[in-house]
């Protein structure tokens, strides 16, 4: 097993997702000692305060998942200049019940891709902000707003050409972030 286990959130449920492959392929530019799991968000129930005490099992494996893992990477999608629901929904239902929230001192990293010219830049202001209040450490730079373009992605799936180094530099921090956090 990997000595660190980093648990992925991908803001957007949609099957051909860039986020999604964006989060697939950034994931290879880490080393080995890495390890990368896409959680499972768009079965859970819409968050409603009145089952903090009894949580849907989609939910308890949720926050499962997140306490097992030495950090978090979350890959936004950006809708109507917000997060997109998925993701706060899935962020509520893991910091509940009161006190007993799976996110509290995990560290993260957050990046985004979108087909718009800021490339989730508000969504990711956005969730940055919960993640704050969640007590979260969160990598400050490299930002990384990555606006969908042809070549973002090789025929293979892997970061293209163009976006290699500044991604792969994106990485080595995070690496770094994680480590300096989880120790
Ligand atoms: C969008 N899109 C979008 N893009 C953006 O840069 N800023 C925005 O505020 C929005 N708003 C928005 C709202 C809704 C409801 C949809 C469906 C889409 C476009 C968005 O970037 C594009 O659909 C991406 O492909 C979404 O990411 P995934 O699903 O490919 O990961």
């Amino acid at each position: 097993m990997s000595q660190y286990q980093i648990a992925v959130i991908v803001g957007s449920l949609r099957k051909d997702s860039f986020n999604r492959k964006l989060a697939t392929a950034i994931a290879k530019l880490a080393p080995p000692e890495f390890s990368f799991k896409q959680l499972e968000i768009g079965d859970l129930p819409l968050y409603n305060q009145d089952d903090d005490a009894n949580q849907a099992e989609s939910v308890k494996r949720l926050k499962n998942e997140i306490k097992a893992a030495h950090g978090l990477l979350f890959v936004t999608a950006e809708y109507n200049r917000g997060m997109p629901g998925v993701l706060k929904n899935a962020i509520d239902h893991a910091s509940r019940p009161y006190g007993q929230s799976a996110w509290a001192g995990k560290p993260a990293g957050v990046l985004g891709a979108s087909v718009g010219t800021i490339g989730t830049a508000i969504a990711q202001q956005q969730l940055r902000n919960v993640l704050a209040y969640l007590d979260m450490p969160t990598m400050g730079q490299p930002e990384a707003f990555i606006q969908v373009k042809d070549g973002l992605f090789d025929e293979a799936g892997n970061i293209g050409a163009s976006s290699r180094d500044f991604l792969q530099a994106w990485m080595t921090q995070y690496v770094a972030w994680i480590k300096h956090h989880a120790a």
